[in-house]
């Protein structure tokens, strides 16, 4: 079952936005290229909310220490990040986005 996370709105173009689930699961959600994805929002590397931090190429910056990640993949690209993120399968529809 598809489950909503935010409005379609809510996440323009080369941006990001933190859905808190509020059953201790919180996801950043992206838009790169008309695609959306989304990740967990926790670094990987310390105590930094991603959708706090800038997209740059295709890659979300953390805001704490400039470590990246690739936002389809969620592989660490950038020191001193060096653990994956999770990512999440998610579907935009009804203008709305979805995790499925
Ligand atoms: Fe994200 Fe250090 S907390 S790079």
């Amino acid at each position: 079952m598809m489950e909503r996370l935010c409005a379609s709105a809510d996440v323009p173009e080369g941006e990001v936005f933190q859905v808190d689930l509020g059953d201790g699961r919180v996801l950043a959600v992206y838009r790169v290229d008309g695609q959306v994805y989304a990740t967990d929002d926790l670094c990987t590397h310390g105590d930094a909310s991603l959708a706090e931090g800038e997209i740059e190429n295709g890659e979300i910056v953390c805001p704490y220490h400039m470590g990246k990640f690739d936002i389809r993949t969620g592989e660490a690209t950038g020191a001193p990040c060096s653990i994956a993120l999770r990512t999440y399968s998610v579907v935009e529809r009804d203008e709305a986005i979805h995790l499925i």
